[in-house]
C-alpha cells in the first residue's frame, strides 16, 4: 500500500511534466477562444446598434384633449399621453408613454432660465439638440434622473415627488433642497426636458431616454 501511495505522488519524468503543462495551457487557450467566440456575438446582440437606436427617432403627437387642458393651465403640470411605434429590430410595439407638460406663463421662460441655468449652457443646448421652452411649454421626461422611477405631481407639496427615494422637484424641474440647504433625495440633476414642437397644428414630442444617475444630461436612446 505504501508503495502504491508513493507511485501516486510520483510527479513523473521531466518530459511527462512538460507534456502535462503543455496540455493544460492548450486546454485553457482553447477554452478562452471558444468563450470569446460565444461571448462577443452574444454581447453585440444585447447592445443595440446605432442604427437600431436611431430607428426609433422621431416625433409623436400628444393626446389632443390633454394638451388642450395644458394650454389653459399654468398653475400645475399636466400629464399628457402619446403613442409611439418602437422597434427592437425584431418586433414593432405600439407603446403608450407620457410626459409632464408645463405651460410657461408670461415671464416664466426667464424664471426657467434663471432656475435651470444648466439647461441653457452652450454644452447643454448641444447635448439636448433643441432649445428648452421656446414655444411657451416645457415637456419633462417622466423618468426620475436618479434611477428612472416614474415620479408624480404631489398637490400637497406643490412639487414633483419620486416614490422610490424621495427626490423632489419644482415644476421648473429644479431639484429641491430642505431648510438646511440639503438636496431632498439623491437625484444627481434636475428633471430632463424632451424635444417639443408644433407641426401642422399638432403638438408633438420626441421620446428621448437620458442616462440615469449622471450629473449632466447624456442622451442614450429614443425609447
Ligand atoms: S429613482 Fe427617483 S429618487 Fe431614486
Amino acid at each position: 500500500m505504501a508503495h502504491e501511495a508513493k507511485a501516486y505522488q510520483d510527479p513523473g519524468t521531466p518530459e511527462e511534466i512538460s507534456r502535462r503543462a503543455f496540455l493544460a495551457r492548450a486546454t485553457i487557450a482553447t477554452g478562452t477562444l471558444v468563450g470569446l467566440g460565444l461571448a462577443i456575438p452574444l454581447v453585440t446582440t444585447l447592445v443595440p446598434s446605432r442604427e437600431l437606436v436611431d430607428a426609433n427617432k422621431g416625433y409623436s403627437p400628444l393626446n389632443k384633449d390633454e394638451f388642450a387642458e395644458l394650454e389653459h393651465t399654468t398653475d400645475k403640470p399636466i400629464k399628457i399621453f402619446f403613442r409611439k411605434l418602437v422597434t427592437d429590430g425584431y418586433f414593432k410595439m405600439d407603446t403608450e408613454y407620457y410626459v409632464w407638460g408645463v405651460k410657461l406663463a408670461p415671464g416664466e421662460l426667464q424664471t426657467l432660465q434663471a432656475e435651470r441655468p444648466d439647461l441653457f449652457t452652450p454644452q447643454a443646448t448641444q447635448a439636448l439638440g433643441f432649445e428648452v421652452g421656446q414655444l411657451g411649454f416645457v415637456m419633462w421626461s417622466p423618468l426620475c434622473p436618479h434611477l428612472n422611477c416614474k415620479y408624480d405631481w404631489d398637490e400637497g407639496l406643490g412639487a414633483f415627488l419620486c416614490p422610490c427615494h424621495g427626490s423632489e422637484f419644482t415644476k421648473f424641474g429644479v431639484h429641491k433642497k430642505n431648510a438646511q440647504g440639503q438636496y431632498i433625495g439623491p437625484a444627481p440633476r434636475g428633471l430632463d426636458p424632451l424635444p417639443f414642437r408644433e407641426q401642422s397644428g399638432m403638438a408633438e414630442v420626441e421620446w428621448v431616454k437620458y442616462a440615469a444617475n449622471t450629473p449632466s444630461i447624456l442622451r442614450v436612446s429614443y425609447w
